[in-house]
């Protein structure tokens, strides 16, 4: 007994849909977040994750397999070994230890380069044409180090970045501006977290350029900068907040990855604030090869141009002393 009728010319004499397959290495709190994200956005037709606990990754495969009445048709894989990712279109890393209450992200470092060593040159075997998402912590140098371990073109290495951060501040600034953060307009660069830097000049609502005296209630210059520096402050200080009440980041960091992912498989050509290989850029000297965040055009080849930012002095100096600082760490390494 046949469940369907077969119908002539069923076949579509065009070549069928795209299949785009995505893969999340590390299927802890964030890689299960940007997972479940991306299906409910019907982002990905395959999704692979790859884990070393086994029971856990094969528990979290399952539940969301059980959620298939519920979602976009996706072909759900999971395994500890990394041949699972073979072929995918992007590759996301969000494997690695995560900071402890008060912990920086840089003190993740020598922990997560060790697993970034064993994760990436097989990743890049088995996904040559893939683009790189680099979301584990620090996301600047661990996406330098997975440019180097991959030999990808840097154009499709990719780190999650200041996106995150820019939506904080979009948020803190909604808040202060009763408008909605979609219709905010500012960018935090340069490193992810505790150095970034806010353009404050980037800022603007529904095409209006917000300055000082929108956001500090015509207070004088003195308490308007401090203002500022309150909202940089709760920015940065915002996934502390989070990882001391609850353990750890997830729901925004799984968000704000879709967001790329959207623009990378769907072509858009929208900007992101995300990390690249900065070098040359804003006088960071040519031979400091660092990523940094930088708002880029997005589209299914990776990173397609970086925004030409009119950046003010202090600006420039923030981004090329956080060039430095990841630069000098960077010097201690044996790839
Ligand atoms: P988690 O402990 O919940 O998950 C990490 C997972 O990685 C674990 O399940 C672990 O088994 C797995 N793992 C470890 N080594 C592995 C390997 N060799 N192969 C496959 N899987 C392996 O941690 P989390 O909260 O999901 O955070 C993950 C990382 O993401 C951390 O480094 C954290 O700092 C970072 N993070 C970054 C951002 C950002 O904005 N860039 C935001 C939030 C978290
Ligand atoms: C974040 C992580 C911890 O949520 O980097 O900012």
């Amino acid at each position: 007994h046949q469940l369907f009728h077969p119908v002539p010319d069923s076949a579509p004499p065009y070549p069928a849909k795209r299949h785009t397959k995505i893969s999340v290495v590390g299927a802890g709190n964030v890689g299960m977040a940007i997972a479940q994200t991306i299906l409910t956005q019907h982002l990905v037709d395959e999704l692979a994750l790859v884990d070393r606990k086994a029971d856990m990754l094969r528990g979290e495969m399952l539940d969301l397999q059980h959620a298939a009445a519920f979602l976009p048709h996706t072909r759900i894989l999971s395994s500890t070994e990394l041949d699972v990712t073979a072929g995918s279109d992007i590759c996301i890393i969000t494997a690695g230890v995560r900071q402890m209450p008060g912990e920086t992200r840089l003190n993740l470092f020598q922990r997560n380069l060790v697993l970034f060593k064993q994760i990436v040159p097989p990743v890049a075997r088995h996904s040559p044409d893939a683009l790189l998402l680099v979301v584990s912590n620090p996301v600047d140098v661990l996406a330098y180090i997975a440019w180097k371990l991959s030999g990808f073109p840097s154009n499709r290495v990719i780190g999650s970045g200041t996106n995150l951060d820019s939506s904080r501040l979009r948020f803190q600034l909604a808040q202060r501006l009763q408008v909605n953060a979609q219709d905010v307009q500012a960018y935090m660069v340069g490193e992810h977290g505790d150095g970034s830097i806010a353009l404050w000049s980037s800022i603007s609502v529904g095409g209006v350029p917000i300055c000082l005296g929108h956001l500090a209630n015509g207070k004088k210059t003195a308490e308007a900068a401090e203002e500022l520096e309150e909202i940089r402050k709760s920015v940065v200080d915002g996934a502390y907040e989070v990882i001391y009440l609850k353990g750890y980041t997830s729901w925004a960091i799984g968000y704000s990855v879709a967001d790329l992912v959207r623009s990378l498989v769907r072509d858009l050509h929208r900007v992101h604030p995300v990390s690249l290989l900065a070098k040359g850029s804003y006088g960071i000297p040519e031979d400091r090869e660092v990523f940094l965040s930088l708002p880029a055009k997005l589209g299914s080849s990776g990173v397609l141009g970086v925004a030409n930012l009119e950046l003010t002095e202090e600006e420039e100096n923030r981004l090329r002393s956080s060039a430095d600082t990841l630069w000098q760490m960077q010097q201690q390494l044996d790839l």
